[in-house]
């Protein structure tokens, strides 16, 4: 109880306004795509563990694109969100998002980089605990690297004690030569912050204004810096290019591919089994070839997944079967289902159990009732249908009039008859018999037989006359060169 009353609070402020140039893209580099989810998501996630209140993220690029990408991948989490219009550095990123947390608040403040999106909770945990034994007010974390490359360069004193960092830019070829780096994680005293903040100036290589300043201005000041140490190197590595995105991909796909495995999940083809970290994925479940498996999946025990398979947000029940090349997106599939080969789930799909879904038909805001089947080329669409319906080949719930949406319901056990449409705003009853070719306009009530068909003629020697009227002329049948 008493350690508890002794810690501080901890806000934090996430740095990710900037394009990222060497990405060459006109996507903001945090929405760039690892594990099947932006960067973004797995840098703000690993904050979550350290409970950050208030937690800002700094945006300035494409900055809608991001709090939706935010509000989809970490739903759970409450982010406030500051805009740095111009991109004048990371130092006045910092202070646009100091400009979200109250003067008020007392406790550190923990930065970092939206590009981080190989940091752990637990590196970042250890690096709160250390700053706090230590009783630290300005701490930031450092790595050695052989060769720093474009990373800032820690500058200590003869006695250890951290100076100054010193970016690769305004380096000397002494200060370059240095193997210890700045890894862009800071935990600052939040009053020590705002004075420091204040002092930095854009007098440098780049004239913008540097976050890495503050660690000489705290010097002057007579505050002593904590350069803390990580072990893991690799957790630091930033995303600068589409070629380091690749290799981290790579990597990412190997550890959650041999996690999984390890699970009891069997994959047919692991280098093509793109997999997020996000998703539970049961034992004896079986994933073929060319899988992705995106953002927040769940997936049930035994299931197949046969190949080419693109899956996003889509909960998926206990030995369901997914033959080849299903498409589902935001949806959820009850246990023992069957779907295509070659079907489209679309949003809203809703299958309770035992469904068949085949091949050719799309769904979409469609809730189908335990073992309800559409076995070949259909669209649902803004449709309920009830338990132990089949729906036959080629029916169509006509939902779309141009400017709105409408809703079809069909009961239980009814037989749909193969090309048969509903115009909708239209409701079914149970026990209903829907011959073939019906269009179905209005209102059915339960265990009727409903039809529109116009009644057969037959014309005999009609087909003889009709090709009389076309003496002369070539007949479809014969071959053209
Ligand atoms: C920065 C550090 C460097 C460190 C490295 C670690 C500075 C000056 N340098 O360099 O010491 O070794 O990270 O990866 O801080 N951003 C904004 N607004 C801006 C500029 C940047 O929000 O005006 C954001 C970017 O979106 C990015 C992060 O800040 O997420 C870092 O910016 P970046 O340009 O990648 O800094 P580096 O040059 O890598
Ligand atoms: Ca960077």
């Amino acid at each position: 109880m008493r350690r508890f009353l002794m810690e501080s609070r901890t806000a934090a402020i996430v740095l990710a306004a900037g394009l990222g140039t060497r990405m060459r893209s006109e996507r903001a580099k945090v929405l760039h795509e690892l594990g099947g989810e932006p960067m973004l998501a797995r840098v703000m996630r690993a904050l979550e563990a350290l409970g950050p209140n208030p937690l800002v993220l700094v945006l300035g690029h494409q900055a809608d694109a991001a709090k939706d990408a935010v509000r989809r991948y970490c739903p759970d989490l409450a982010v406030s969100f500051a805009l740095q219009p111009k991109q004048r550095g990371t130092g006045d990123a910092a202070r646009c998002g100091l400009g979200a947390i109250a003067e008020d608040f007392r406790g550190d403040v923990i930065i970092l980089y939206g590009d981080l999106p190989m940091l752990t909770r637990e590196t970042l945990g250890a690096f709160r605990r250390a700053h706090r034994e230590a009783a630290s007010k300005l701490s930031f974390i450092t790595v050695r690297l052989p060769d720093g490359g474009a990373y800032g360069r820690v500058l200590r004193d003869k006695s250890g004690e951290v100076e100054a960092i010193v970016e690769a830019r305004d380096a000397n070829s002494e200060q370059r030569a240095i193997t210890e780096i700045n890894t862009g994680v800071y935990l600052v005293d939040a009053a020590l912050l705002r004075a420091v903040l204040s002092e930095i100036t854009a007098d440098n290589a780049q004239r913008e204004y540097y976050l890495t300043d503050i660690i000489a201005i705290a010097r002057k000041r007579g505050v002593r810096v904590f350069g803390w140490r990580a072990e893991r190197a690799e957790e630091f590595a930033g995303v600068n290019s589409r070629e380091e995105l690749a290799q981290m991909e790579a990597r990412i796909r190997e550890t959650v591919n041999r996690k999984l495995m390890a699970a009891g999940v069997t994959l047919i083809d692991p280098p093509t089994a793109y997999i997020s970290e996000q998703a539970e994925i049961g034992p004896d479940t079986t994933i073929g070839p060319n899988v992705q498996i995106l953002g927040r999946c769940r997936i049930g025990r035994g299931v197949i997944i046969e190949g080419t398979a693109w899956l996003s947000n889509v909960t998926l029940g206990d030995r369901s079967h997914l033959k080849l090349g299903v498409r589902a997106e935001d949806c959820t599939i009850g246990p023992e289902c069957e779907i295509g080969p070659f079907a489209n789930l679309r949003a809203g799909t809703e299958l309770e159990g035992r469904n068949r879904v085949g091949n050719f038909v799309e769904t979409k805001k469609a809730r189908l009732g335990r073992g309800t089947k559409a076995s070949h080329l259909s669209y649902l669409g803004d449709a309920v249908i009830g338990s132990g319906t089949n729906i036959g080949c080629g029916v169509i719930t006509v939902n779309y009039d141009g400017y709105d949406k409408h809703g079809t319901r069909i009961g239980d056990r009814c037989m749909v008859g193969c090309d048969s449409q509903f115009v909708a705003p239209v409701k079914v009853g149970n026990d209903v018999y829907v011959a073939s070719g019906t269009t179905i306009v209005r209102d059915v009530p339960d265990g009727s037989l409903v039809l529109s068909h116009h009644p057969q003629a037959e014309k005999p020697g009609w087909m003889e006359a009709f090709h009389k009227r076309h003496a002369g002329r070539a007949r479809w049948w014969e071959e053209k060169h």
